[in-house]
């Protein structure tokens, strides 16, 4: 799967203009959608009943990123609204597989994200349960921070591992991607880039969602 996908992430966005903001990225690939409950981070921005009316109102499928405890109860929740895809942290929950398989089963891609902290070598013999993997390039909860280039080499451990397998799995970096870090994140391997601050910071956004997407060919 050659493809680049750009998902701007709406944390970046201005909330009480969301849907003229929805508007602004309708070139994107998926709209990153960032819940946090104030517990798994140290910040909060909004669950089920928001994310529900951001999916009826965007003309762009919806990437859930949940950052919260208790996903095995409110995961499911979010494929039954209609997100395309559901990404869980895999520190928030001992039963990743089964909940990927629920996901699915509700008709969203299954996606599992891992802290900067968290070794991505556990995956490697269930990497056929998820749709897509976040690895995290900063530590969640904020937007706006920098790109921890440190997190290359587990990204190419991965990829490596995928190539070898025959994954078709979506490598997906979050945090800190520019069009001066996009490169180095898409050499090792990554493939779906989301972007806050880099996309709802420019002046145009649609024309900073297709110089992203060109950047992160390679
Ligand atoms: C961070 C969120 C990110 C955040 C990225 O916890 O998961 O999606 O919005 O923002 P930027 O692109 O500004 O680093
Ligand atoms: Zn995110």
């Amino acid at each position: 799967d050659p493809a680049v996908r750009i998902n701007p992430s709406i944390l970046a966005a201005d909330f009480v203009n969301m849907q003229a903001e929805l508007q602004r990225i309708a070139a994107a690939d998926f709209v990153h959608v960032d819940v946090m409950d104030n517990h798994f981070v140290p910040n909060l921005t909004f669950g089920p009943q928001m994310v529900e009316r951001i999916h009826a109102t965007s003309p762009v499928p919806l990437d859930v990123h949940l950052m919260i405890d208790d996903v095995d109860r409110w995961a499911p929740g979010y494929a039954e609204i209609g997100a395309a895809s559901v990404t869980f942290h895999a520190e928030a929950t001992s039963e990743p597989v089964a909940l990927a398989r629920r996901l699915r089963s509700l008709g969203a891609r299954a996606g599992i994200a891992l802290k900067p902290a968290t070794p991505v070598e556990p995956l490697f013999d269930v990497l056929d349960e998820f749709d897509q993997i976040l690895v995290m390039t900063v530590e969640p909860g904020f937007g706006g921070q920098s790109f921890m280039a440190d997190m290359m080499p587990k990204l190419r451990l991965l990829a490596d591992e995928c190539h070898r397998r025959g994954s078709a799995v979506w490598l997906q970096v979050d945090g800190g991607i520019s069009p001066s870090t996009i490169e180095q994140a898409a050499a090792a391997g990554a493939d779906t880039f989301v972007a806050g601050s880099a996309v709802f910071g420019a002046d145009d956004p649609e024309a900073a969602i297709v110089s992203l997407r060109s950047l992160g060919a390679h």
